[in-house]
């Protein structure tokens, strides 16, 4: 047990120290990859030894990141467990580039992926959803416009909040300036440490100018949303 917290402990270390570099440096290095092949590696045995991997990026309100351009880190808690999952999936199978996400989740088993998912998409909605059908403020036309050119909400739901399938995202009230940064990343194509492999977000990110990307994430960021940061404090008192 000391073992292996002494080395998610340096994989931690040595992704925030990445993390440090990748602004510097536009081609990130690598996080280094846990040592078991495979599906193979024990994760941290209880979910609290899992999730405290996570709290000093996702449950630190206002955090930022410096790859690959400063934005705040994504709200995970209240999203779709399928999606968490999906995700975490994807930084794995490296369809989803981020050298930190990618070390992180390569220590992760499957069981760990699923029993963090479930935990984190309850956390911070314990009455459940309380969202009305429609988002408070209406967007201006010009984005109106773009919304419905790629008919977001029949997929994203209502508010953007209720997405048709588990491993869709919510995306209503999540951080405009990543909204902006996962939107451009799947427009982005044959780059080591950058990207995302979805085809079909890939096909309507690349209908849309960055001008256009950055005013729908502006305009999504500014909604009310599920997801949430949780402050490490109130995740203590929970316990
Ligand atoms: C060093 C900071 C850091 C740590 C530690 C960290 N994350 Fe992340 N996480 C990020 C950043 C930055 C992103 C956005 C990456 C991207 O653009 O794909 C992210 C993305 C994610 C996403 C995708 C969110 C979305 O909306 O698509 C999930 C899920 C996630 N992290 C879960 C976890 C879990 C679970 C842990 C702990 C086991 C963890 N992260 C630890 C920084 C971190
Ligand atoms: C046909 C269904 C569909 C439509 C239409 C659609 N999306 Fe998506 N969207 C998805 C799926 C599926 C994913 C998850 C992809 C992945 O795993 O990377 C996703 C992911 C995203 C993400 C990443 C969220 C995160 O937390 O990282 C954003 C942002 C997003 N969509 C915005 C939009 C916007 C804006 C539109 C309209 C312009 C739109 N989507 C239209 C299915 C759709």
């Amino acid at each position: 047990m000391n073992k292996l917290l002494s080395t998610l402990l340096a994989l931690f270390v040595a992704s925030a120290t990445n993390f440090a570099h990748a602004q510097a440096t536009p081609a990130a290095p690598q996080a280094p990859q846990s040592q078991a092949p495979g599906n193979a590696p024990a994760g941290p045995a209880s979910l609290q030894a899992k999730i405290a991997m996570c709290l000093g990026c996702h449950n630190i309100i206002g955090y930022q990141a410096s790859f690959p351009e400063v934005h705040k880190v994504p709200m995970i808690a209240g999203q779709n467990a399928g999606y968490i999952e999906a995700a975490l999936h994807a930084y794995k199978g490296g369809e989803r580039k981020h050298p930190t996400m990618r070390g992180i989740a390569d220590a992760l088993s499957d069981q760990d992926i699923k029993d963090i998912a479930a935990y984190y998409s309850k956390l911070g909605l314990e009455g459940g959803t309380k969202l009305a059908d429609k988002p408070g403020d209406e967007p201006s036309p010009q984005v109106a416009a773009l919304l419905q050119k790629a008919n977001c909400v029949s997929c994203h739901g209502a508010n953007f909040s209720k997405p048709i399938a588990p491993n869709y995202p919510k995306i209503g009230g999540q951080h405009a300036d990543y909204l902006f940064v996962a939107l451009k990343q799947y427009k982005t194509d044959n780059n080591a440490a950058v990207g995302r492999n979805n085809a079909i977000m890939g096909a309507i990110a690349k209908q849309f100018s960055n001008a256009e990307l950055k005013s729908i994430a502006q305009y999504l960021g500014s909604i009310q949303g599920d997801v949430k940061t949780v402050p490490e404090s109130r995740f203590h008192k929970h316990e």
